[in-house]
């Protein structure tokens, strides 16, 4: 028999067995255990006036609770804290921080602090809203949006290049071009992406959806001053992760003379699941596919 009880003024003791069935059912779903650590706001005499409470497992950081006494408010304290308590993350291998609040505490304070509301659930208690927020823990360097017409004599520049044209030439050179033509007249499901690295223009990126959950890739260094600089690994993780954190899979078919190439979408995850004879330049080609799950959680990819 079990019986339910109220109880007032509950053991440390009793609490754990709680709080640790709940950790274990964490480590149950995620193959790994919360860890947690404080940070102290202290006296020279070793007394408490702030701190932060958090937990971290190998992606985020969870700041639970945050305080400061009264008095030591608008002094810089918060934001040393909070930078210590990412630093610890960053350290550990976390991507992201997240904490909740509620709209009359300290909204305003983790918005200044880079942190970009996620979600808000209004009316949640005593009418007021809960928020949810996030901090990307590496902000990138890399930025990609959809090409725009403006660009097309960058991009029929960059395509002429002897590093670019060995691999794109002849009727996929022409398809690539017609493509592009019929994406700026808003006639493609193909899209057509430049990459910037710090703001500047430097990559051409191509991806077309393959059934409801999968895209292909195609890309291409192309400002020589980017090239064997060992940005093409982090530059298509972080283009994937960005902009299609929600497919299953990302397919890429390489010439398969294409060393270079080839290399670094293994590096980046991608296996070679197949070959065949392409239509449009005839001569040996591989499929690649990639699972965003292993890009999404990069430590389980090791030795994979
Ligand atoms: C493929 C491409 C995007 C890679 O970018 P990159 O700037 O050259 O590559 P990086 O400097 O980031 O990395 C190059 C890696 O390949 C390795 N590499 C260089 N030449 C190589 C070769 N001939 N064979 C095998 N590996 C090679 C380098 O050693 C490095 O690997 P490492 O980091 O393990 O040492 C770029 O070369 C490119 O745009 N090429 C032309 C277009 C193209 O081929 N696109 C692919 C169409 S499918």
């Amino acid at each position: 028999m079990y019986k339910v009880i109220i109880d007032h003024n509950p053991s440390q003791s009793d609490n754990e067995v709680v709080k640790e069935g709940l950790i274990k059912s964490y480590e149950a779903q995620f193959g790994e255990r919360d860890k947690e650590f404080s940070i102290f706001l202290k006296s020279d005499s070793g007394k408490v006036f702030g701190g932060i409470q958090a937990m971290f497992d190998s992606e985020a950081i969870y700041i639970e609770a945050l305080w400061i006494e009264e008095s030591l408010r608008k002094q810089g304290y918060g934001k040393k804290m909070l930078a210590a308590a990412e630093r610890e993350a960053i350290e550990n291998g976390c991507r992201f921080s997240l904490v909740d609040t509620w709209d009359f505490q300290a909204e305003e304070f983790y918005l200044k602090n880079g942190y970009e509301k996620t979600g808000e659930l209004k009316n949640y208690w005593h009418s007021h809203s809960k928020l949810f927020l996030r901090k990307k823990l590496h902000p990138s360097e890399f930025n990609f949006s959809p090409a725009v017409s403006s660009q097309i004599s960058l991009i029929h520049r960059w395509l002429q290049q002897d590093h670019i044209k060995e691999w794109i030439h002849g009727t996929g050179l022409q398809n690539t071009l017609k493509g592009l033509e019929k994406f700026f007249h808003g006639e493609s499901s193909t899209t057509y992406w430049i990459g910037y690295h710090k703001g500047t223009p430097f990559a051409f990126l191509i991806t077309s959806p393959e059934g409801p959950d999968a895209t292909t890739l195609d890309l291409f260094i192309c400002d020589l001053n980017y090239l064997g600089k060992r940005l093409a690994v982090p530059m298509i993780r972080e283009f994937l992760t960005s902009q299609f954190p929600n497919v299953k899979k990302v397919l890429i078919d390489p010439e398969a003379t294409n060393a270079r190439a080839i290399h670094v979408y293994q590096k980046a995850g991608f296996k070679i699941i197949g070959e065949f004879i392409a239509s449009w330049h005839p001569v040996l080609h591989y499929q690649m596919e990639l699972y965003m799950k292993d890009l999404l959680n990069p430590k389980k990819e090791i030795g994979a």
